[in-house]
């Protein structure tokens, strides 16, 4: 099945998906002020799509073979909403880049399967991207 590389990044993705579900929707609770009202709603949506990010990539772990990280990366509230924005768009680069390898890696392996999961949840990673980074033009 999977070489022990590839699940390694998947978890990798796991942990990165863990800690942003949290932070999107820590940031959704903490908003101040008429920026912070009007993204509040959208940064709710995007923290459960980070969850359900992070379901499908257990999941497809454990059929795998692998074991799924309960651990996040380390969580990045921020307090004003540029501190915020900044460290989303960042965050969301760095998933972009690393499903860009997943994908590589699970073709190179004949895994067709994982692929296409990856190559769904990147499509979502580009919007929360483009998103994060229209908001930050505006603060
Ligand atoms: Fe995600
Ligand atoms: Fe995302």
């Amino acid at each position: 099945m999977a070489s022990k590389q590839l699940m390694t990044k998947m978890n990798e993705g796991l942990a990165d998906e863990l800690q942003v579900s949290i932070q999107y929707m820590w940031q959704h609770v903490m908003w101040k002020g008429v920026k912070g009202f009007a993204i509040k709603d959208e940064l709710k949506k995007i923290a459960v799509e980070e969850m359900k990010h992070a379901e499908a990539i257990a999941e497809r772990l454990t059929y795998l073979g692998g074991m799924p990280t309960t651990k996040p990366e380390p969580i990045f509230v921020g307090k004003t909403l540029k501190d915020m924005m900044t460290t989303d768009k960042k965050d969301e680069e760095g998933a972009i880049k690393l499903y860009k390898q997943v994908i590589e890696m699970a073709e190179k392996e004949g895994d067709v399967v994982s692929k296409k999961l990856f190559e769904g949840i990147l499509a979502d990673e580009e919007e929360h991207h483009d998103l994060f980074s229209s908001l930050l033009e505006e603060i």
